[in-house]
């Protein structure tokens, strides 16, 4: 495996490495939500490339960028350990040289939900992984479900400026009692911890309804309130049944859905998503319920 920090090396490696690439771009902190995509680019692609840059310009200043976990001695064994063949590690100076100034911003699909909580998000995402794309010059890129209006974003960016690849989801990776695997979790109390099952809770409880036959969002949406209610500690921040390509709210749940939600425990926000019946992004296994560990 090799590390590698400035563009011009990588464009070397990646220059003598077996076609097909798949790339999976990773802000560090890896966990098996991770090793997931890294796992699926290998059983696909003659090889396989990594990227860990934990970029700032998808923090707000209120954000978490100054305490997000950097452990990068343990990241590069464990990709190691499953076999990456490239890793990048770019310093902030080569991601963002003196004088930058040109954004890819993704209209209307960055707007609602994750968009509308934490404005340039989307913006500093769709910039980074373009510019990733651009070094690495992948033949398919690997997303996590977990970032549902992420894979949305990046999708039209794909689309719309014609990146030459294939965009691969993966299903959510999950703690044993549903909780989402994030590299925010660390952040949880013992309490906090117990608490955020409310979650997956609250998205199986509204998945079950819908099996049930419930049609109405609206009903659906009080559903998932209903559950993360009965949590003290869990304060809403949205509850959205949403189409999963333009992530416009629905009214009648129909062919396919978002059901996605944001919870904050004290200082620390969780995001989670399923997809109802079987949408577009889903090859195989259902998001929700797939372990792909
Ligand atoms: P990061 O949060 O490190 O996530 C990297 C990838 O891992 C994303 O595609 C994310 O959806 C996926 N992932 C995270 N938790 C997962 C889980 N429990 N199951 C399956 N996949 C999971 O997302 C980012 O970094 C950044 O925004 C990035 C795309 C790298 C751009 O900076």
């Amino acid at each position: 495996m090799r590390v590698v920090t400035t563009l011009a090396e990588l464009r070397q490696v990646r220059g003598s490495l077996p076609s097909p690439l798949g790339l999976v771009p990773t802000m560090g902190a890896l966990h098996a939500g991770h090793a997931a995509l890294v796992r699926r680019a290998r059983d696909e692609n003659g090889s396989v490339g990594v990227s860990i840059f934990v970029n700032p310009s998808q923090f707000a200043p209120s954000e978490d960028l100054s305490r997000y976990p950097r452990p990068l001695e343990a990241d590069l064994s464990l990709l190691s350990d499953l076999s990456a063949d490239l890793v990048w590690t770019p310093t902030g100076e080569e991601m963002y040289p003196a004088g930058f100034q040109t954004w890819v911003d993704v209209d209307e699909v960055s707007r609602p939900l994750e968009g509308s909580r934490r404005p340039g998000h989307f913006r500093g995402v769709a910039t980074v992984v373009a510019k990733l794309l651009n070094a690495f010059s992948p033949d398919r890129v690997y997303f996590g479900q977990k970032d549902a209006q992420q894979v949305a974003v990046i999708r039209a960016m794909v689309r719309d400026l014609a990146f030459p690849l294939d965009l691969v989801v993966v299903p959510t990776v999950r703690e044993e009692d549903g909780l989402a695997l994030s590299s925010r979790n660390v952040y949880l109390s013992p309490p906090q911890r117990r608490q955020a099952t409310a979650l997956f809770r609250a998205l199986s409880a509204a998945r079950s309804d819908h099996d049930a036959g419930t049609r109405s969002a609206a009903a659906l949406r009080g559903r998932m309130l209903n559950v993360l209610a009965s949590e003290t500690g869990a304060v809403v921040d949205y509850v959205s049944i949403a189409d999963p390509v333009t992530l416009q709210e629905l009214e009648t749940v129909a062919d396919g859905a978002l059901l996605s939600l944001a919870v904050r425990f004290g200082e620390t926000r969780l995001i989670d998503n399923i997809l109802l019946e079987k949408g577009i992004w889903s090859t195989g296994t259902r998001p929700a319920t797939g372990r792909a560990a």
